[in-house]
């Protein structure tokens, strides 16, 4: 078929977004195949192997004859194993009916606002924030209204503007602690209060807590632990972050059951199932040992200091020091470029693949995102690179 005989797309394809994480990492790659030489400061991925145990339930599996169409909603084992382990940190009693496996915590997303959100309906969503949640409101037709989350408030959502912003369209609430752009974390109090703002609204809350094994010093706590919030809300989790799993492709959903049955029939109309040998890793993941997670952690907190100690010696650049995740989220100050144009120079001629704030939402258009998932000879050589870069930038 001629170019010219292309079918016109669907018009909800104009309102979809995307991750510019996946940009920039295809164009530092570009670069290194000129025989450049980059450091990768803008992927989102713990930079350790799987540990060996995981790897072997997996190839296990396989020899096993893990690898058939099994139950949409996840193998029997693995749902029990998911309600199990998050009865043990989020203080409640979970039914394997509430757990849906899925290939990965993206699609959980994708599918929840799917199920739940339309024209007409109005979703409240961190901003900066992970890119998907707005691109994918767009597309469900509802309309995105952004929560500021502010350095002046240590990226902690502010309760008041988020009071503010709830209207009788609010449909959906999207929270993510610790968060991806900021590290930000929201305090057992945070949730408690969001939790009296939203319940008898109507007003259901997605809670991305994928980043829930990583934080440095306070302690995770769900807003779905808060007594009553059970119905009103779904736990989006995964194993990429925690496991460094991302390739694998694991995530999960614990939903009241009426939204887990929901998500099961669309997981049947896309994905079939996720891979059998895939979620027997999972389950080896949960159910091992822990140590390895403890010290990834342990190592990202160290890197965290160093990064943030780097970076506000560097002029016109200050530094929160995040409470999770493995991101900073430094602010320039004083520049007359404008950050895409100075995270495209820094990846062109300074070497370092950065992202520009702008691309986590309107309130991050000062600041870049930096991951620290990268050894710390590498962060040290890219902090150098940038502090070099930034003083030729007006
Ligand atoms: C906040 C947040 N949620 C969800 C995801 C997606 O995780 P997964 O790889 O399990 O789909 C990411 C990945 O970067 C993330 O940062």
């Amino acid at each position: 078929m001629s170019a010219t005989m292309r079918p016109e797309l669907a018009s909800a394809m104009a309102r979809l977004g995307t991750e510019s994480a996946f940009v920039v990492l295809a164009k530092a790659r570009q670069l290194e195949a000129q025989g450049k030489t980059i450091v990768h400061l803008e992927i989102g991925e713990p930079d350790f192997d799987t540990p060996e145990n995981i790897v072997e339930a997996g190839v296990k599996a396989l020899r096993d004859g893990f690898t058939h169409y099994g139950p949409s909603a996840g193998l029997p084992d693995l749902r029990e194993a998911i309600a199990a382990n998050s009865d043990m940190w989020r203080g409640t009693k979970t039914d394997p009916a509430e757990v849906v496996v899925m290939p990965g915590a993206k699609p959980v997303m994708f599918f929840t606002i799917l199920a739940l959100c339309e024209a007409g309906d109005e979703v409240l969503y961190p901003d900066p924030g992970f890119p998907i949640y707005e691109s994918m409101i767009s597309y469900s037709g509802a309309k995105p209204v952004p929560v500021p989350i502010l350095p002046e408030n240590n990226f902690r959502i502010d309760l008041d503007r988020l009071r503010a912003s709830i209207t009788d369209r609010t449909k959906l609430l999207i929270l993510n602690s610790p968060s991806n752009p900021t590290g930000g974390f929201n305090t057992r109090e945070d949730a408690e209060a969001i939790a009296e703002m939203v319940m008898g609204k109507g007003i259901f809350v997605m809670t991305d807590e994928v980043y829930k094994d990583i934080i440095y010093g306070q302690d995770h706590f769900s807003i779905t632990s808060v007594p009553g919030m059970r119905d009103h809300s779904i736990l989006l989790d995964g194993f990429s972050k925690s496991y460094a799993m991302t390739g694998w492709r694991l995530g999960y959903a614990v939903a009241p059951t009426w939204l887990a049955e929901v998500l099961a029939q669309l997981q049947t109309n896309c994905n079939s199932c996720t891979a059998a040998f895939v979620q027997m890793a999972g389950l080896e993941a949960i159910t091992g040992p822990q140590d390895s997670v403890k010290a990834m952690a342990k190592e990202f907190l160290a890197r965290r200091d160093l990064v943030v100690d780097g970076l506000n010696e560097i002029d016109q650049v200050s530094c929160h020091r995040p409470e999770g995740a493995f991101y900073v989220f430094p602010q320039l100050e004083g520049f007359e470029t404008p950050i895409n144009d100075i995270a495209d120079g820094l990846l062109t001629d300074g070497g370092v693949a950065a992202l520009a704030g702008s691309a986590f939402g309107v309130h991050g258009g000062d600041s870049f995102r930096l991951s620290f998932a990268n050894s710390r000879e590498n962060l040290l050589e890219g902090i150098s690179r940038m502090k070099n870069y930034l003083a030729g930038v007006a």
